[in-house]
């Protein structure tokens, strides 16, 4: 579909629904963030009610952006958007590689994010699926992921990197991260206090699009460096743990 006649419908399910891009300076802004492909993946995702409205940027980070997006049922969701032009992507072969079983690899790096994004959401209904609390997964389409919002929209919840953290977010994290490990058979791969909410008394585990599963040949070592930052953490916030490899242990029994 051509760019001005995708914008054309995308206007006219602004005015026939309760889509929440208002004026068409919200329009500009949209444009400029949002190639072809992307406003195709999100025009499908409103159409079948995935998401109602799309309000502001939450995050916007160097390769992926976060929207404050609203569900059919009215609350609030996280939509985090790939951007296609981030070049950097290639690194992440490491944690695709087995992932993919079947299939080869992509060679552009827009199959290679829409690849990523799929993970992601399945990694975040395993996980969820096995008891660890991470945003609940809603939707996905290429470059484009729907979960539940943690926070006060506008607003994200703040991470462990931004909060007080005590003993027993310690405890909390080995305990995710074993969870994760013997029900969801992943390791996050990722795992640091920016990757972790502490919001209205709960802990909640997010981005997990490089999480791996146990069988992945680099598992063991990426749980070793999830533990070792996890550690690090906290020892810098005076709290004294287990080391890495006894945690380790006691993660994989
Ligand atoms: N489910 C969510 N609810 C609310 N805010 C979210 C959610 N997921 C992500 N965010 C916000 O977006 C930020 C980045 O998200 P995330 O860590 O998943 O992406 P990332 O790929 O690591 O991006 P970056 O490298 O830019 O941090 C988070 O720190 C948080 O502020
Ligand atoms: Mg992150």
């Amino acid at each position: 579909m051509r760019r001005d006649k995708l914008r054309e419908r995308l206007l006219r399910y602004q005015r026939e629904s309760r889509f929440l891009v208002k004026d068409s300076n919200d329009m500009k802004v949209i444009e400029e963030v949002f190639d072809k492909p992307t406003l195709l993946a999100l025009y499908e995702l409103l159409k079948k009610g995935a998401i109602v409205g799309l309000n502001g940027v939450v995050r916007a980070g160097k390769e992926a952006r976060v929207y404050w997006g609203v569900g059919p049922d009215k609350i609030a969701r996280a939509v985090k958007i790939y951007l296609a032009a981030s070049m950097q992507f290639r690194r992440r072969v490491r944690y695709i590689a087995g992932y993919h079983r079947f299939g080869r690899i992509p060679s552009s790096s827009r199959g290679l994010i829409n690849l990523w994004v799929q993970k992601e959401f399945k990694n975040l209904r395993l996980a969820h699926d096995a008891g660890v609390r991470v945003p609940r997964p809603h939707d996905y389409n290429e470059n484009i992921l729907i979960m539940e919002y943690i926070g006060s929209p506008p607003a994200p919840a703040p991470t462990f990197a931004e909060a007080e953290v005590d003993n027993l977010d310690l405890e909390w994290t080995i305990e995710a991260v074993r969870k994760l490990y013997r029900k969801a058979e992943l390791v996050h791969a990722d795992l640091s206090e920016f990757n972790i909410f502490k919001h209205e008394g709960e802990r909640v585990l997010f981005d997990m699009g490089s999480a791996v599963s146990t069988s992945h040949p680099e598992a063991k070592q990426f749980l070793r460096r999830d533990l070792f930052n996890m550690v690090h953490f906290f020892k810098k916030r005076g709290i004294p743990s287990e080391a890495p490899e006894v945690l380790l242990g006691e993660v994989t029994g």
